[in-house]
């Protein structure tokens, strides 16, 4: 089964061309890969409104199945990306971030300072990974094996959870 998906960059210097994102191209090659079809890709800055707005135009307008995000999850006074997700999101999804930073922390200890939100709203599963390509692929390596089950689930195109 195929899914729709977007990925969007958040970083400042990425958005104004002055450092080369090569965290999206990086995400975009993994997904393909998996079987996903990557319909939408942005570079934006780390602004609170630009990136809700962008968030509610993929889920409500493109209706993607799923959005990553990178970048904007860390310490500094810039980086609002989980509050700018938690502002659109309807349910949150606790136990993605929670398994993310368990298989992360086991890679290294900074795994702790991000601080990612992830949650659905309507029918698109939201989630945010962090901004270096390194973290952002580890990321999506960690989900993709549990994605398609919750993402069947959020479609309604699979209603069974199948052991183990
Ligand atoms: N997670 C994994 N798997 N690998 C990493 O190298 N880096 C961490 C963390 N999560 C890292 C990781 C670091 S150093 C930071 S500061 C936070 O993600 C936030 O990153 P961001 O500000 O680029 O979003």
């Amino acid at each position: 089964m195929s899914y729709t998906a977007s990925i969007i960059t958040i970083s400042d210097k990425g958005s104004k061309g002055q450092r080369e994102d090569k965290s999206g191209p990086a995400l975009v090659h993994l997904l393909k890969d998996a079987g996903y079809n990557v319909v939408h890709t942005a570079i934006i800055p780390d602004e609170f409104d630009q990136i809700a707005d962008l968030l509610k135009h993929c889920s409500d307008t493109l209706k993607v199945n799923m959005i990553l995000t990178t970048g904007g999850t860390g310490f500094s006074p810039r980086d609002i990306t989980p509050e700018a997700t938690d502002s659109v999101i309807h349910r949150k999804t606790p136990g993605l971030v929670e398994f993310t930073r368990q298989e992360s922390l086991k890679i290294t200890p900074k795994a702790a300072l991000s601080r990612a939100a992830a949650g659905i709203r309507d029918r698109t599963l939201i989630i945010n990974l962090p901004g270096s390509p390194k973290a952002a692929t580890e990321h999506l390596g960690f989900l993709l094996p549990i994605l398609d089950h919750g993402l069947d689930i959020l479609l309604e195109r699979d209603g069974e959870c199948a052991r183990p």
